[in-house]
């Protein structure tokens, strides 16, 4: 018989009330949350692939998952892990097809694409498309990275290190490492590391195989692959087609070798099969990449400090310089051009910086990280753990120190380093000075070859009117934060206004051959010629400030923070062990799942979790840089001849999920339930960029690009069937 039917009904309700406060309805969280009310969206995190079995496996499966931990990462036979990699450093790919081919994202792509386009053929205006295997284009130095293995080594690597400290302790560390990675046979194309997870808390072995000629394929016109470029970044709704194709070449056994004409597309033991049946709110989703940086586990007073002292003058440079640009490029449409790019790097981080900044304020992420604080300093003292009694006074005490000696790092840096092209070209010339004497001749004229060739593509985007605006406006700033001399504000303004007058009129640095001819002769002789440049000079002493005093002093308390937040992180491991922890970030190799969701970004309104080309064509400006439409996109538009990808009469562009990514998880595949490519990732959005500090799932989202448009664009924009014949699709929805 049926319990049930004995119990009288208010007792079940009651039962059931408690149950839910007990299991469902969790608030002390850290980066991560299980969603108040159910036991069964379980999101955020960026997990180890290779010890996804029983938790990870169970949550993921509660999301509506049909794979297992094995079917992800597996040594022993192909898993979905062998289809994806690292791309050039920073990004994420994936392999679509038994030929190599990759996708990624059109601004991972970007630098490969641009270095290919000329004026007759602007492959960033007009895409590109190769015509066959012979057309594909090779990119010197570009590399990607698959991960064979990666197994936890922290015991091997701690052994003998109990009761040590500092420097005695690092010793031997580097003595197991080394231990560790000359006992390994490794072939000529792989690469082995060890790297430090959760502050050293852990470390794994990370073994790799690295290809070395990679071929651009194809990728879109920038006004599709960049459509709405600054004014959408971050940004939803959204609609770029933000994906480009590469392929993999290998020598003739099949293994990584570098760019040679003889080499052959690259064989996989794994590539991705392509979904098209689409996505739906609800839909579980999984992104496998290799996320860069995360911060998840800081303190109230690291969060607050970041809230309030240290992202409010960052973001406030970068909008005095980013204000310059504007008005520039809005008066020259050549400016426009040449600045474009520099605009764009500048304007990311400080759009991410606001968006984060109120995101963290909006979720009250102060008060629930110090709420949380209570609540283990409670556990730590139940359980006598007095080594955690003092930890938040540690923190404190030390932050104190940071917030200062961070923040007149983050000014140099912004400054000097970052939005003065000027300065930061003399701040890398000075470097050379350095060098000179640090390792002699040779090295110095090493480094001196490489700012030849470089300056090419740095005069190419420089003005030097433009940056003189931003020398006055910017050391203005940063000589009113930190005074080399009392004056009053207007005095000050005018002194930077002068300075910039007379050392942008006398230096030589501002053309291409005035560089060249400072770069002439012997070391001696160039060294000397610098120091007589005005430029150089001022440039010089504020590297040696930075150099010298500041960073030392920033790594030197870095350092001891770091030490505290080690422990700080085990602390919370074993305190608060109903906590889903994952390691932050550190560019290796990670999954992340959720749903298909949309948010509401404000009160009163919500967001639906999938954009349309209808959209595309509500932003369409004639010839904006930002919103044009091609006549091509336009037209299949009008005749709704999307093939067999549209929906009906509707072309899906983009989607939104809870996956908890960050910046390297562009070009990431997105994953349905069977592990098939229904996405490719490519932003998160603006209210959610919080994430890499506090992850909350109301309203964190990543920005997907869906596989449909991606092949609408291949195969009905481009017509470049042979791509489209290349991949294997699948129908796990119709199938159902
Ligand atoms: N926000 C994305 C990322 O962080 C895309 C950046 C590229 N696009 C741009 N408009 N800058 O990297
Ligand atoms: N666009 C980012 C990248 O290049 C991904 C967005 C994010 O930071 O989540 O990696």
């Amino acid at each position: 018989m049926n319990t049930m039917n004995t119990i009288p009904r208010n007792k079940i309700l009651l039962f059931l009330f408690v149950l839910y406060i007990l299991t469902g309805c969790k608030t002390l969280q850290t980066g991560n949350h299980k969603l108040a009310g159910s036991t069964k969206e379980y999101q955020g995190g960026m997990w180890i692939p290779s010890e996804l079995k029983g938790k990870n496996e169970k949550e993921m499966k509660a999301l509506g998952s049909k794979l297992t931990a094995d079917d992800i990462y597996s040594l022993e036979e192909a898993s979905l892990k062998d289809a994806v990699v690292l791309f050039d450093g920073g990004c994420t790919a994936e392999i679509i097809s038994s030929q190599g081919l990759l996708l990624t994202n059109h601004h991972c792509g970007y630098n490969a694409i641009q270095s290919h386009s000329t004026v007759e053929h602007d492959y960033l205006k007009d895409g590109f498309w190769a015509a066959s295997l012979q057309d594909e284009l090779p990119n010197e130095d570009m590399t990607v990275t698959l991960v064979e293995r990666m197994e936890k080594v922290t015991e091997q690597i701690l052994k003998d290190t109990d009761g040590l400290n500092g420097e005695q302790k690092e010793k031997i560390i580097e003595k197991n490492k080394k231990q560790i990675l000359s006992g390994l046979s490794l072939k000529e194309w792989e690469d082995a590391q060890i790297v430090p997870f959760s502050k050293g808390n852990d470390y794994y072995l990370i073994v790799s195989k690295v290809f070395r000629d990679i071929r651009l394929v194809g990728a879109p016109p920038s006004s599709i692959g960049k459509f709405g470029a600054d004014t959408d970044n971050w940004m939803w709704p959204r609609h770029s087609g933000d994906f480009s194709l590469f392929r993999i070449y290998v020598d003739k056994n099949n293994n990584p070798a570098k760019y040679s004409e003889d080499n052959v597309p690259y064989h996989p033991e794994k590539y991705l099969k392509v979904s098209t049946d689409g996505v739906a709110e609800g839909d579980f989703t999984m992104v496998f990449g290799f996320p860069g940086r995360t911060n998840e586990y800081l303190p109230s007073v690291a969060i607050d400090q970041l809230i309030h002292k240290l992202n409010p003058d960052k973001i406030a440079l970068r909008e005095a310089s980013l204000a310059i640009m504007d008005k520039y490029m809005r008066k020259d449409p050549a400016v426009k051009i040449q600045y474009a790019s520099k605009y764009a790097s500048i304007a990311n981080y400080w759009k991410k910086w606001i968006g984060e900044m109120q995101g963290l304020i909006r979720t009250n992420a102060v008060e629930k990280k110090r709420a949380m604080e209570e609540e283990f300093l409670r556990r730590a003292h139940r359980k006598n753990r007095t080594e955690y009694y003092g930890i938040f006074d540690e923190f404190n005490d030390l932050y104190a120190e940071y917030g200062d000696i961070a923040q007149r790092r983050d000014y140099w840096i912004e400054v000097i380093y970052r939005n003065i092209d000027l300065m930061y070209l003399n701040f890398a010339l000075y470097r050379m000075e350095r060098t000179f004497m640090l390792k002699g001749e040779k090295a110095f004229l090493r480094e001196r070859d490489k700012w030849i060739e470089k300056s090419r593509s740095f005069y190419k985007n420089y003005s030097p009117q433009i940056d003189k605006e931003i020398f006055a406006k910017l050391m203005y700033m940063y000589d009113a934060k930190y005074p080399t001399t009392k004056v009053n504000e207007k005095a000050r303004k005018e002194i930077w206004e002068k300075k910039a007058n007379d050392i942008y009129s006398q230096t030589r640095l501002t053309t291409r051959e005035g560089l060249l001819e400072m770069l002439k002769g012997s070391p001696e002789e160039i060294i000397k010629r610098l120091n007589a440049d005005p430029a150089y000079q001022l440039a010089k002493e504020k590297s040696i400030d930075f150099l010298e005093k500041i960073n030392p002093a920033y790594y030197s308390i870095k350092e001891k923070i770091d030490a505290v937040q080690k422990k700080y992180i085990r602390g919370l491991a074993s305190l608060m062990p109903e906590q889903r922890m994952f390691p932050d970030a550190n560019s290796t190799l990670r999954v992340t799942y959720g749903l298909v969701k949309g948010y509401k970004p404000k009160d009163g309104i919500t967001y639906l979790p999938v954009s349309y080309l209808q959209g595309v064509m509500q932003k369409y400006i004639p010839g904006d840089y930002e919103f044009d439409v091609s006549p091509k996109l336009r037209e299949l538009y009008r005749k709704k001849d999307y093939g067999v990808y549209g929906e009906g009469e509707k072309m899906p562009v983009n989607f939104i999920g809870t996956n908890h990514t960050t910046g390297g998880n562009s070009g990431s595949p997105v994953l349905d339930a069977y592990g098939n490519l229904i996405g490719l990732n490519f932003d998160r959005v603006w209210e959610g960029t919080m994430s890499d500090y506090y992850y909350d799932p109301e309203i964190c989202r990543n920005i997907m690009v869906d596989i449909r448009y991606i092949l609408f664009i291949i195969d009905k924009y481009a017509g470049a069937e042979r791509i489209i014949r290349e991949l294997d699709f699948v129908h796990p929805k119709k199938k159902q």
